[in-house]
């Protein structure tokens, strides 16, 4: 099967294992249904100290990105951690899709963890008509949702950029948190490129935080030549190992 990000690419074929979506294009699971929440949790979160940050953080409006927005699990743990914080700031969480999954695919993530606030009808509404938009206009290759905090009224923004990695991250702000969540990186070679990890660090600041699953060499090696500080941690359930790190403060950004 051909890889081609565009709003003409109707072949992101989905199959099935264990009622988690795996995609044919990439020979890759979207997320694992043993424990998929709770390793989005240690993972990005937990590896990005994301909770501390967002009482604590200096930014009005505290910026994470993401790499492949999938079937929007990471958006929903990210959400949901934020609505039980008591007064967090603003966030801002901006992630990109080549391959937006349908409405049918997106539902199994609620069949997979029930009791979790995940998609809902107007949330699926809105994301199909952006998809629509981005069909007819590949100008128009951006979805926006927000939602309000029940305690102190800040607001939760998702935009999600439509089409291939490298049209994409340029379009994205200055982030301070990145969730690099593509599939893995022998399967999915573009979202850990040089190019993309150069864009990576561009939209960085010194402290910019990120996590990732990977802890392929080629990877650590790129990213700490880009000024970053990789660090190994004990990855999730049998997993042996996984990295975060931050950009250190003398690395020279654009
Ligand atoms: C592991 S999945 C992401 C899982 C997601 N974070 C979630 O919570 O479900 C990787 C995603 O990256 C997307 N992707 C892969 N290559 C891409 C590319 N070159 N440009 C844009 N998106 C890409 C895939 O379509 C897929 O949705």
């Amino acid at each position: 099967m051909e890889k081609d990000p565009s709003p003409e690419n109707p072949k992101n074929e989905i199959e099935f294992k264990d009622g988690v979506p795996v995609s044919l294009l990439f020979d890759d699971v979207y997320f694992s249904k043993q424990g998929g929440y709770e390793e989005s949790n240690y993972v990005f979160l937990e590896g990005n100290q994301i909770p501390s940050k967002l009482i604590q953080s200096p930014q009005s409006v505290f910026c994470i990105g993401e790499l492949g927005f999938g079937s929007g699990l990471n958006v929903f743990v990210t959400l949901n951690t934020w609505m039980s914080l008591t007064n967090p700031a603003s966030l801002a969480f901006y992630s990109l899709e080549g391959y937006p999954l349908q409405r049918e695919i997106l539902l199994t993530l609620n069949a997979s963890y029930p009791g979790k606030r995940l998609w809902f009808e107007d949330l699926i509404f809105s994301y199909e008509s952006a998809i629509k938009l981005w069909h007819q206009n590949p100008d128009k290759n951006s979805w926006k949702y927000t939602w309000t905090h029940p305690t102190n009224g800040n607001s939760f923004t998702l935009q999600v950029f439509f089409g291939d990695v490298g049209l994409c991250l340029p379009q994205f702000p200055k982030i301070h948190s990145w969730y690099l969540d593509g599939f893995s990186p022998g399967k999915n070679p573009d979202m850990w490129s040089s190019n993309t990890l150069k864009e990576i660090q561009k939209k960085s600041e010194p402290g910019t935080s990120f996590a990732t699953f990977s802890s392929a060499g080629f990877l650590r090696r790129n990213l700490k030549e880009l000024g970053f500080v990789v660090e190994k941690k004990k990855g999730f359930g049998r997993k042996r190992e996984m990295i975060t790190g931050y950009l250190e403060s003398n690395a020279k950004t654009k």
